[in-house]
């Protein structure tokens, strides 16, 4: 991605617009996850509006998560819901999907979501075997 070096990956994959498309895509396949969606409520409005503020954030956009909710501490947020290798691949997979729906360009997709596999594999607190 050289020529880009001062944009943020938010703006590089097209701002607010793009990203809320791309939150409400990944939610849609999460729903339809047998390993994802037991562990998310039915009403999904409210975790779509707070993914999309930590996005943001986590992208290099506005600081719309902390402004809100203080320090995202997202690892602790996490530990009440029994966090397999195999549900952040499957995290992972809804959200690549997601990518590719929404029309981002391969080599920004590959780029995003290794950023995203470092923090969904550090979410990991259950072992496979349960
Ligand atoms: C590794 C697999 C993952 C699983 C199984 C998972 C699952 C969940 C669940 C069950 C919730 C709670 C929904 C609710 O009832 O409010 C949640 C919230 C959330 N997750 Fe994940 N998640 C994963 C990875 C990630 C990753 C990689 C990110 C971003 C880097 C992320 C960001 C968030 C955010 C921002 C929230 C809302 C936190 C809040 O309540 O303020 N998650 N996740």
């Amino acid at each position: 991605m050289s020529g880009n070096e001062n944009r943020t990956l938010y703006e590089l994959l097209g701002g607010a617009e793009t990203l809320s498309r791309l939150v409400e895509a990944f939610y849609s396949k999460v729903q339809q996850e047998p390993l994802l969606s037991p562990l998310f409520p039915q009403n999904i409005g409210p975790v779509i509006e707070r993914q999309t503020m930590f996005l943001t954030q986590f992208f290099g956009g506005p600081t719309l998560y902390s402004d809100r909710h203080g320090h995202p501490m997202m690892r602790a947020r996490h530990m009440p819901f029994p966090i397999t290798k195999e549900r952040a691949d499957a995290w992972l997979g809804c959200m690549s999907e997601a990518m590719v729906e929404v029309g981002l360009p391969e080599d920004l997709k590959a780029f995003l979501i290794e950023r995203l596999r470092g923090s969904a594999y550090h979410f990991v607190n259950t072992p496979e075997e349960e």
